[in-house]
Parts: C-alpha cells; structure tokens; sequence
C-alpha cells in the first residue's frame, strides 16, 4: 500500500506536504502547470510588491487628476517590467486564470512592510480566487531610529490589516533576523496568522574587488541552511494555537524535506531545488520521502510531523540551547587543535 503522504496546511487539504515556493516558475500559467504535473502539493505565485500597488495606485490619481504631485519614490528602483503600473492587474488575472488551471491550491503572495491603502489589494486577490496569501514582510530595519519593538509592532499591524481585509487563510513569510522570533511567532498567532513560513532568506550583496562595485546577483540556497529553520520548527511545533508551520528554505533533497518534517513543518517549501534541477525535482522529492517514511514501517506522513521537536518544558528551552551550544564548541576536534 502506498504512503499517505495528505497533508493540512492553512486550513486547506494538500495531497502532499511539498509546496512549489515563490519564484520566476510560476509567473506563467505554463510554468505553473508544470509545477503541478510535477506534483507540487501547493504553488505559490511571486510576489505583487507594495511598491508596485502603490505605483498603481498613484498612476490612477494622476489621471483623474488628483495627487498631481504624487512621486512614487520606489519607481526608480525597479526595471521597467517591474515598474510598470499595469502589473497589478496583470497579476490579478494570474491569479485567476492559475486557480482555474490546476487542482492544486494556488496560493497569491502579497510582498511588503507598511500599513496603507495597498493593503486593499488583498482583498481583490481574494475576489480573484487565491486559494490564501502568503505576506511576505521583507524588511531590513537599516534605519537605526527602527526599533525591534517598532519593527515586530509594525509586522503585527500588517498582519492584522490584512486579516481584516479577506476571509481565506493567510501565511506570514519572515526572516529569521528578529531578535525574539518564538514571541513575535506567538503574537502572529493570535492576530490571526493561519501560518507562518520560516523563513525568508535575505539577498545581501557582495562586493566585487575588480570592479570596486556591488553585486547584486540571486545566489540560490544550500542545504547547510536549513538548520536555523530546523531549530525553530522544532521549538514551535505544538506550542502556537492555531498557526501552521512551512519551512522554507535549504532544500536540496528529500533528506531535507524530512527533516523539516521530523523537527515540525506541516509544508516544506522549495525554490533554489526547482530553479537548479527542473520542476520535475518535485517527483524525486516525493518519492524520496515516501520511501524514507515507508522503510520506517509508517503509513502516513503525520506520523513523523514534529517527532523530532523540542521535548524540554518551555521554562528550560534556553538553557538547552545553551548547553548544546557549549557542547558543540568545547568538543570540536581537529587536526590543528592539541590536546
Ligand atoms: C529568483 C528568485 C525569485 C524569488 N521571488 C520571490 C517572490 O517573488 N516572492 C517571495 O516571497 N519569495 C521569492 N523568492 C524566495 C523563494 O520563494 C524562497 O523563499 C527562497 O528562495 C528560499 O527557498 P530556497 O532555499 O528553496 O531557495 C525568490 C527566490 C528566487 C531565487
């Protein structure tokens, strides 16, 4: 008998816990069949930016004559195609047009920091057929005046801007670089977060010594990153209320996906997997985790979920993390290192 691998997510039915994550392969209807030929238990759509509702938003007003002087400031940022103000409502007709194409959920994903009108869109993403949205909060809080309080209150209002704004679930994508994530995990929990997806990788550039200049290329993911996500999955796991957990990032193969599953992710998301290998990768993930699971003697993937968590009470957790921390780095051993 095959494994079960059915899956909860958001409050929706997944035939598998491997979700296709944002990216450039499904920014077109073909792509996105493809991913779903391929097995994907969910798809997400790239990113609509804030930005880019805003430059919308700020086209209309000119043309009815309000706002004359509105400068988008982001504009000059952007390439062209990005930048163009019709984007939004071509991403509205993706969504449509994708939630029609393929049975699996098609999940829309908002990209952006502040509370204002942009926010609205949500709700046409729901009217469009979205399945849910993932928000995407990318923020690097340079300015030295943005507090970790101002920041985490300021994601939290988001949060709760757009819970407001649609009845279909909502998924939170975050980096991990927040300096008490289990807390600011709970209070998205409570404002009505369906999910949370740990985590965002940050894009920072690199600086090329010949040219004197920045580089500002995509480096796609390696598996040894899947550890911060390993630890926080398995300190979550069962202690949100209503919140489900995707791991996001790091996947290279089904070793990976287990993992994730073991420490406590319902879904395990994948870019940097599809992007190298093809959409077809999702079938060897699939079928990787399904023999792992069936050599176990298990039937079905719930049953591993969350078996490697965090055990201690919550009163201990620091102290474990950091007696493990002091263990890894008094017991290093080397071929530099005497005694
Ligand atoms: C080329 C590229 C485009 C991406 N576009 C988006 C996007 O539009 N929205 C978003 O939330 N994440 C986007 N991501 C991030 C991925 O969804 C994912 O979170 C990240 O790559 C980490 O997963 P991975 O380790 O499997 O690559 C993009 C990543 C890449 C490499």
């Amino acid at each position: 008998m095959g494994i079960d691998l059915t899956t909860h997510y958001l409050g929706l039915t997944l035939k598998n816990p491997i979700v296709a994550s944002a990216s450039p392969l499904a920014s077109t209807i073909a792509g996105i069949r493809q991913l779903a030929a391929s097995g994907a238990g969910a798809i997400v759509l790239p990113s609509l930016f804030e930005e880019q509702i805003r430059q919308e938003l700020a086209a209309s007003e000119q043309l009815i004559g309000v706002g004359a002087d509105s400068h988008f400031e982001a504009g000059s940022y952007f390439p062209p195609s990005v930048a163009a103000s019709d984007v939004p409502r071509r991403y509205l007709d993706l969504v449509a047009e994708a939630s029609k194409a393929v049975e699996v959920p098609v999940i829309a994903s908002l990209n952006g920091t502040t509370v204002s009108g942009w926010v609205d869109y949500a709700a046409q993403i729901e009217a469009a057929g979205a399945a849910a949205i993932e928000l995407n909060v990318y923020r690097i809080a340079t300015s030295a005046s943005a507090t970790s309080a101002l920041v985490e209150s300021d994601c939290l209002g988001l949060v709760m801007a757009v819970r407001a704004s649609v009845r279909i679930p909502i998924a939170v994508k975050l980096h991990p670089y927040y300096s008490a994530f289990g807390a600011l995990a709970r209070q998205l929990d409570a404002a009505g977060a369906d999910g949370i997806v740990l985590f965002n990788r940050l894009y920072a550039q690199d600086i090329d010594l010949v040219r004197l200049g920045w580089v500002k290329d995509v480096a796609l993911s390696h598996p040894s990153e899947t550890r911060l996500g390993l630890l926080w999955l398995s300190h979550l796991f069962g202690r949100l209320s209503h919140a489900s957990l995707a791991a996001g990032t790091g996947v290279e193969t089904s070793d990976d996906v287990i993992k994730y599953l073991l420490a406590g992710a319902d879904v395990v998301m994948t870019t940097s997997s599809l992007l190298r290998n093809g959409p077809g990768h999702i079938s060897a993930l699939l079928s990787g985790v399904e023999n792992w699971i069936k050599l176990r003697d298990f039937k079905e993937v719930t049953e591993i979920r969350g078996l490697m968590r965090d055990r201690t009470p919550e009163s201990d957790t620091e102290r474990r993390e950091r007696g493990g921390y002091i263990r890894s780095l008094t017991t290093y051993r080397g071929p530099y290192v005497t005694g």
